[in-house]
């Protein structure tokens, strides 16, 4: 039986990503930070009849990260790793620059980077993004730095870092960046995407960004045009690929997007 593993899996795309990978016979490790609302969820699916084990998660947490790679130790190999947990900020200051940024883009590296060892050698990684994490909202150098070939981790790293204090003195517009904590928090998503998939070279794992588009949950709100099962077929799609798909790309409905 393959192995997913979710993050910010007690509600919304999390959640119904859990539900339909669970029902296409999948042993689902939920996770979330809210160790009751987790359980809850988990609970519910197996009222379903459906192979699930909640477990606490707070990817913001390199304690709680850890900990999640000692209790998988006891399952198979993670057949698809899911990092999905995020949040959006009203407002544009220091912290909520640093919470997204330590949430949505090195939430998904702390954990990536901690699961590695207990990854099947044809796992799939989906890293849910953004539209909103598009380039287009970079200035055109911004935007031509992260594209570029021999990227590293440690360029991604300054990229953030140099975000970071371009809020703090109310700059990040004249800095190139989008005012917009969660569009950044995309990008870099998207560019850690493009440096893993280049590191896992050869490897017959692959690793994609997925944007589920405008999806009614809390985040994206009532107004939204999406259902939650249209938002999720994309990160089943991407979390179900075989020998031969797609690595390094961004995608929406299964097709590629622009960066
Ligand atoms: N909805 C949209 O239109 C849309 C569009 C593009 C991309 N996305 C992306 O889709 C993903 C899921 O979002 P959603 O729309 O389903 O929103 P949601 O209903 O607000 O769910 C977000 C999930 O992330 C969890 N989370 C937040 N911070 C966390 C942390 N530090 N550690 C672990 N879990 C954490 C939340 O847990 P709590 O319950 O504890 O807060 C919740 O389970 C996000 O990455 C989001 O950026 C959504």
């Amino acid at each position: 039986m393959p192995l997913a593993v979710i993050t910010g899996a007690n509600r919304g795309l999390g959640l119904e990503t859990a539900q339909v990978l669970a029902e296409r016979g999948y042993r689902v490790w939920l996770t979330g930070r809210d160790p009751e609302l987790t359980e809850r969820a988990a609970a519910a699916l197996r009222a379903q009849h459906l192979d699930v084990q909640g477990s606490y998660l707070d990817v913001t947490s390199a304690v709680g990260v850890g900990a999640l790679a000692q209790r998988l130790a006891a399952e198979p190999p993670i057949d698809a790793l899911i990092n999905n947990a995020g949040a959006s900020f009203s407002g544009l200051d220091p912290k909520v620059a640093r919470d997204t940024l330590e949430i949505n883009y090195r939430g998904a590296v702390r954990v990536t980077d901690a699961l590695a060892p207990r990854l099947a050698s044809t796992a799939n990684i989906v890293m849910v993004s953004s539209g909103m994490g598009t380039l287009s909202h970079f200035s055109s150098t911004l935007a031509e730095r992260l594209l570029n070939a021999d990227l590293a981790r440690a360029d991604i790293e300054s990229a953030a870092e140099e975000f970071l204090s371009a809020v703090s003195l109310g700059q990040a517009a004249a800095k190139g960046f989008p005012n917009n904590a969660y569009s950044v928090s995309k990008a870099l998503m998207n560019a850690f995407t493009r440096v893993l998939a280049r590191e896992l070279g050869r490897s017959t794992q692959r690793v994609n960004a997925v944007c589920p588009g405008w999806v009614k949950t809390r985040m994206g709100g009532d107004g939204a045009p999406r259902s939650l099962a249209q938002g999720a077929s994309g990160i089943v799609w991407a979390a179900t690929l075989g020998p031969g798909g797609a690595s390094g790309g961004f995608f929406r409905d299964a097709k590629p997007i622009a960066w």
